[in-house]
């Protein structure tokens, strides 16, 4: 499989940022690690491509780095943004990753998958291809989903104001984790990162972990990441570097940043626990910006949902995809919407929608179903077992009583009675023919529509 590389890569100028403005031009590359067997997540799809609130793992930590130049630190940059793309190293499932997340990033394959520090150096071609060449290098993992930009904004900063050979971002956990232990000296000063596996009890008891961010003086990492020797466990950890560092007296810095925002997602159970802070962020986002949820602890939505102000989300409610939501909507409870486009003050109670379309003041449910293609105007009215599919329902018109409308065009202003069909489907033939039934109809009950 052809891996493309491409020139534009990332690269941003930081010129100034707080306590050193003006000083000369410092440029970084993002790396961003997607390489690795996922093998704690049992599972036959990339661990990375495991959905979090709708959106593949990866796809959160992308989602971070290029937001940010757009976050405080670092928005004279801004205008640069549409050029950057993080340099993603890929090995196990590459195929799968690719196809997901194309043109988006650079790739760097690597073969085998002899650790993180064996994965950073399979990009440093690309690195190296940047222009100007940057200074520092940041690294992240890819399956650390809830990092925001504002930290790795932080991170950078503290690198370059420290001048430090390495920064990198460490977290408070509790002494049954499973991250590397960042083991200091009396003094405070860094001295190494041990990983679960090769820490002795006393540091197995230390609660200061590597989240596993990075930021690198470019040149050092090379250097040390090709001198680096294979350690007990047959690998090539990133992490040996800070030792490294240290025995070399370099300077080494930190930020300590929450577990909330670090969380590694290694197995199923973590990716639960990334699902629920994700989860509350996205609700706190839209309660924030003026929607009401009742019961935030039964409320699902996704990453992409939009809604608008003094829409009220009732429990038990999930709404997923590219969803959006008008405004002075009633959404729920018990209600499932996939992919939809809703207008303003809708009432949807008790229903599923998928790939459907409500206009404005449609009032849907209880029990009814939009299947994909449903398109409901303005003021329509459906409830009690009704089902659309495929089919456009002009404003104003009811469909109320145990009703199927599928591949139709129904009028405005209709009634539709009690126990309609339209009976699209033609067994023998395997057809789907079209129904149509024009303005103002009134459709008694148990009627079926037999199209030819
Ligand atoms: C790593 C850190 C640990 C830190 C934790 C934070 C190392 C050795 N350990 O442990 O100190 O507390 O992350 O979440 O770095 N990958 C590759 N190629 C490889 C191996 C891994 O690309 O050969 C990628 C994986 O796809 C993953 C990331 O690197 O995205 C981290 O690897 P993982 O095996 O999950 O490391 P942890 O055991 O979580
Ligand atoms: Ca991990």
């Amino acid at each position: 499989m052809a891996i493309r590389f491409s020139c534009i890569l990332q690269v941003i100028h930081i010129k100034e940022y707080k306590g050193f403005a003006k000083q000369t031009m410092n440029t970084y590359a993002t790396v961003v690690l997607a390489a690795g067997k996922g093998t704690r997540m049992r599972s036959t799809l990339s661990k990375l491509l495991h959905p979090l609130a709708g959106q593949p793992l990866l796809s959160h930590v992308l989602k971070s780095v290029e937001a940010i130049p757009s976050t405080s630190v670092f928005a004279p940059w801004r205008e640069s943004v549409a050029t950057q793309r993080p340099i993603v190293v890929l090995g196990h499932e590459a195929e799968q990753i690719l196809s997901a997340f194309g043109e988006r990033c650079q790739y760097a394959m690597q073969h085998e998958q002899l650790g993180t520090g064996h994965a950073v150096l399979a990009a440093q071609e690309a690195v190296d291809a940047l222009a100007p060449l940057p200074d520092t290098v940041l690294v992240c993992y890819g399956d650390t989903p809830l990092v925001r930009s504002e930290m790795l904004a932080s991170v950078l900063a503290e690198h370059l104001s420290q001048q430090a050979t390495v920064t990198f971002l460490t977290a408070d956990a509790d002494p049954s984790s499973d991250y590397g232990r960042v083991v200091r000296d009396s003094h405070g000063d860094v001295r190494e990162i041990v990983e679960v596996k090769r820490a002795t009890p006393e540091q197995l008891q230390i609660t200061e972990v590597n989240s596993g961010v990075y930021c690198f003086e470019r040149a050092w990492l090379w250097e040390s990441l090709h001198a680096l020797p294979r350690n007990a466990s047959g690998e090539y950890y990133l992490t040996d570097l800070i030792a490294v560092a240290g025995v070399q007296e370099r300077r080494i810095a930190t930020v300590r940043g929450s577990l909330d925002e670090t969380l590694g997602v290694n197995n199923r159970v973590q990716l639960a626990e990334a699902e629920q802070v994700m989860r509350r962020r996205i609700l706190e986002r839209h309660m924030y910006a003026g929607v009401t949820i009742i019961d935030p602890a039964s409320t699902y939505i996704d990453e992409e949902v939009s809604i608008g102000t003094d829409t009220v989300v009732l429990p038990g409610t999930m709404i997923t995809g590219k969803t959006t939501i008008g405004s002075w909507c009633r959404i729920g409870p018990g209600t499932t919407i996939y992919q939809s486009s809703i207008g303003e003050r809708c009432v949807i109670r008790n229903s599923a929608l998928e790939e459907s379309v409500l206009e404005d003041e449609v009032s849907m449910g209880p029990f009814s179903h939009c299947r994909p293609g449903a398109h409901l105007a303005r003021g329509v009215r459906m409830g009690n077992f009704g089902e659309v599919k495929n089919s456009y329902i002009g404003a104003e018109t009811d469909v109320h009583h145990f009703s199927y409308v599928g591949d139709a065009t129904v009028g405005e202003h209709v009634n539709i009675g009690a126990g309609t069909i339209t009976s699209n489907y033609n067994g023998l033939t395997k057809e789907k023919y079209h129904t149509t039934i024009g303005d103002g109809a009134f459709i008694g009950c148990d009627t079926v529509f037999v199209p030819l």
